[in-house]
């Protein structure tokens, strides 16, 4: 970061000194004021709820232009990623800032392959769930223990550590979120193949059974490998920035990864892939649909129409284009070009990019209104899609929380509030309340 010729100064209408304070400029984007005095020379603090115009820390990962629709991995384009790469490749980038060449990958995918199976005590975790859990609830839980089994790695401090760390998380996630689903179905955990790619191997770890062996199909590998692509990262959203202010008190990886988690299951943020076909279901017919936009139009019900609108993009989410393309891959791959739900989505699809409530409130589809078609035409059930979600998302958050680490400006998370509860008072011996 830069600094501007450009100063900001803050004025006070009591006659109070202005205030005058710097502003930085980044690679792109908007430029930030920092108002880190702000409250020494002012005693006052800046109010942002939902930090809609807050910037919390530097960053060199990602960046999304919310108004074009774009978005970019350490500066490449998710489109070339997307159609050039696999997730892996993704992830190196993410993880180490530039694209690996053919030997770098090579090694990558082989360490990354060797730790992909997790501790043999970690199957009495999961027996100590409900088969009837949430995998959310399961995945909490279980990455929060992994803490437990690597105590030669939690030095954070420590950079190779870290990496350690960083490859066993993205190495493991697919293992527990495959074994969270055998569990649920009552079918025994089948164990990694390191020979296969990490998208194959881990529906070989959903599909396989010990009586018959998945067979790999590209066209599905490849649609599950997309999905991990565009939900690798996507800067400082809701779980990410989680997954900061847990990391920014020293917490290990895996208990930081494990909050990271607890914020994407909500119905806002990653739920909203399982949401959206739940929805789609309850619409159940193409009749049905201007019956719910009156709904999701009325300001008095809370209904909402999972799948379109982001904080962020206020355009097509460029991740849904290319979700929406996979879509129609899978499906015609699979025969299923006339499934009801899909023609359902797509009916719905083009009402609401045509009304004007949407288009005047800039609610365009995000990824999650195609996502979950796609895996649900993979096999994979619904309360599963938020796992999926998380397993990609995990190099996002472990690149994030590395970064963090790494950057001397970082202290620990401390938001302030504005306080408009009780001031001062004493407690009266109960019988005079
Ligand atoms: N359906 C109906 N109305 C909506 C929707 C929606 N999906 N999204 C926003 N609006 C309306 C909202 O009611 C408000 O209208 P008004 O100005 O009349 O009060 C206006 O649009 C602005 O909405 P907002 O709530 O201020 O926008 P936000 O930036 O706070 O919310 C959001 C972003 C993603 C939480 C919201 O769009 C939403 O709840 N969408 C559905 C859930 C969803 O699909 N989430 C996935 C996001 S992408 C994956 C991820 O990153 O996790």
């Amino acid at each position: 970061m830069t600094n501007s010729d450009t100063k900001a100064i803050l004025t006070f209408s009591d006659g109070s000194a202005p205030l005058e304070m710097p502003i930085y400029k980044g690679t792109v984007g908007p430029d930030v004021i920092d108002i880190r005095k702000l409250y020494a020379a002012t005693g006052m603090f800046t109010y942002d709820p939902g930090f809609m115009s807050t910037a919390a820390c530097n960053s060199a990962i990602t960046y999304i232009d919310g108004d074009k629709g774009e978005l970019l991995y350490r500066g490449y384009p998710i489109e070339e990623l997307a159609n050039q790469g696999d997730f892996l490749e993704s992830c190196y980038l993410l993880l180490n800032g530039e694209l690996p060449d053919a030997a770098q990958k090579l090694e990558f995918d082989y360490t990354v392959s060797r730790h992909t199976m997790v501790h043999e005590q970690m199957q009495f975790f999961f027996r100590g769930f409900r088969r009837d859990a949430h995998p959310m609830s399961v995945l909490v839980g279980t990455v929060g223990a992994l803490a437990s089994f690597y105590h030669d790695s939690l030095d954070i401090n420590d950079p190779r550590h870290r990496e350690v760390s960083a490859i066993r998380l993205i190495a493991k996630m697919p293992t527990l979120v495959a074994m969270a689903y055998k569990y649920s179905i009552g079918q025994p955990f089948v164990y990694p193949k390191n020979n296969l790619s990490y998208s194959a191997n881990f529906m070989h770890m959903m599909f396989s059974t010990p009586c018959e062996e998945y067979k790999v199909n590209d066209v599905l590998v490849r649609a599950l490998d997309r999905i991990l692509i565009l939900h690798a990262d996507h800067e400082q959203n809701a779980s990410t920035s989680t997954v900061r202010l847990a990391g920014s008190s020293g917490a290990n990886p895996f208990a930081c990864i494990a909050a990271g988690i607890a914020c994407l299951w909500g119905p806002a943020h990653g739920g909203a892939n399982e949401a959206a076909l739940s929805m789609l279901e309850s619409i159940g017919s193409v009749d049905n649909i201007p019956e719910f936009i009156r709904q999701v139009k009325d300001k008095n019900s809370s209904v909402k129409l999972m799948g379109f609108g982001h904080r962020v993009y206020k355009n097509y989410d460029p991740r849904a284009k290319l979700m929406r393309e996979t879509c129609y891959e899978v499906l015609a791959e699979l025969g299923l070009e006339n499934d009801p739900l899909f023609k359902l989505a797509m009916a719905l699809e083009k009402i609401a990019l045509e009304d004007e409530y949407f288009v005047s409130r800039k609610l365009y589809p995000n990824v999650d209104f195609y996502s979950g078609i796609v895996q649900r035409a993979l096999g994979i059930p619904t309360a599963l899609f938020t796992g999926i979600f998380a397993m990609a998302r995990t190099i996002g958050w472990v690149a994030q929380w590395k970064e963090m680490i790494s950057d001397p400006e970082q202290k620990i998370g401390r938001p302030r509030q504005l306080f408009i509860g009780e001031k001062t008072r004493s407690v009266k011996p109960i019988e005079q309340r």
